[in-house]
């Protein structure tokens, strides 16, 4: 539990930004984490899992601390249901494949999704059909100010399309320790994405099942997604806005081969990445930031560029989009 000074977040965000901790450390219980904060209060604090969903656009004048809590437990089981719990700073692939392997279903949509466990609810994070907040049961979390742990079950968390409470009203004010998700025994196959379906057939799957949904969702991720231990990246820079139907058909009528899809509430979401591409940013490149050749939605570091570029090129995107179909782009990235 050292604690290190102006310390190099090179290695500890994907997009591989050259920015620093004033202070940084890592903790992997509650009173190793208790102590650093109690010590270093009242400096500002970031937690970080996998870096996965951070943009750096300068130093960092606080104290970051990597979440290293491990353990995967399964803790409860009835008729149809198992519950793990799991520390806020194990893998979340990893703990994908611990499901596949003992054939517990639900999250195999969620395959290769970069990052640790303690995200996962703060970003509700999503692919091909699913979210977290599905198989989500409950989690602890640390207060920062109270210095105590609170339990949330999944209506406390106020789950949305990328967005949890922990985002908005308790910004900053928690730390994931644990979450526990609940996995089903049998198996809900959810192969409503048509590229599962395609993918599934490529690989000749013989009967559906949950290894070969989330074989087929890694081979389509690997194939268009840039690997981040090759090129940085964070995934997608901005979520797919969501548009009225009115203002969706208005669109169309100019733009005919706009890409949206209707929601229950009647409004419609729209494609982003193909928005960015039509203003044609699609594998633009300016000294190392770039927009991804593959994904127009991911913005790249091609190796040294700094964390002011990508974002400076992030608002030029967002600027062009607006002024090209009145649309604005929010961000997915938290920007530091
Ligand atoms: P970090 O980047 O370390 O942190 C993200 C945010 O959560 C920060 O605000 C941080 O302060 C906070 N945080 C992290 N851990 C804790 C904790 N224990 N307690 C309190 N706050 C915490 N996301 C998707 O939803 N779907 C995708 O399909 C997807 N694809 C991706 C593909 C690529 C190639 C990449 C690079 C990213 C992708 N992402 C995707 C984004 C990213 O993987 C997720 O947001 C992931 O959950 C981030 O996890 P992390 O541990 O890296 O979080
Ligand atoms: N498209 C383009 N140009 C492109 C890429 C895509 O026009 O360069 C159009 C295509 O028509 C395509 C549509 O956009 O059908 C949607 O593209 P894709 O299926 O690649 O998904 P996405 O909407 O861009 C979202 C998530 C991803 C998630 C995938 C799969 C958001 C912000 N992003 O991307 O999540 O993996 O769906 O479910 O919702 C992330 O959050 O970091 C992330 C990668």
């Amino acid at each position: 539990m050292q604690v290190q000074q102006n310390y190099p977040l090179k290695k500890y965000n994907t997009f591989g930004i050259d920015a620093y901790a004033k202070y940084f450390s890592a903790f992997t219980t509650v009173d190793e984490l208790t102590s650093l904060i109690t010590y270093h209060s009242p400096l500002i604090t970031l937690i970080i899992g996998g870096g996965s969903n951070l943009l750096f656009t300068k130093n960092y004048d606080g104290l970051v601390l990597k979440n290293e809590i491990k353990g995967i437990h399964t803790i409860h089981e009835d008729e149809d249901h198992i519950y793990v719990k799991v520390g806020a700073g194990e893998n979340w692939h990893q703990f994908v494949m611990h499901c596949i392997k003992n054939n517990f279903s639900g999250v195999e949509n969620l395959s290769l999704i970069p990052g640790n466990i303690g995200a996962s609810p703060m970003q509700n994070i999503g692919a091909y059909g699913v979210e977290v907040k599905e198989v989500f049961y409950s989690m602890e979390a640390f207060h920062l100010k109270e210095k105590r742990i609170i339990n949330f079950s999944v209506n406390d968390c106020e789950f949305g399309y990328r967005e949890s409470v922990f985002k908005k009203k308790y910004k900053d004010q928690f730390v994931i320790l644990t979450v526990t998700y609940r996995l089903n025994k049998k198996p809900q196959y959810n192969i409503s994405y048509i590229a599962i379906k395609e993918e599934l057939e490529k690989i000749n799957a013989k009967e559906l099942s949950i290894q070969s949904i989330s074989q087929a969702v890694i081979n389509i991720r690997s194939s268009k997604l840039p690997d981040p231990n090759v090129t940085g990246n964070a995934g997608s820079s901005f979520k797919n806005p969501e548009i009225s139907e009115d203002n969706f058909k208005i669109l169309k009528t100019k733009f005919e081969n706009i890409v949206g899809f209707p929601l229950d509430n009647g409004n419609v979401k729209v494609a982003a990445a193909w928005l960015i591409e039509q203003c044609g940013w699609k594998g633009y490149r300016r000294g190392d930031a770039g927009c991804y050749e593959k994904q127009a939605l991911v913005l790249v570091n091609y190796g040294n560029a700094s964390g002011k570029e990508i974002y400076d090129l992030s608002e030029e995107i967002k600027q062009s989009v607006k002024e090209k179909f009145t649309v604005d782009l929010e961000r997915e990235v938290n920007i530091i």
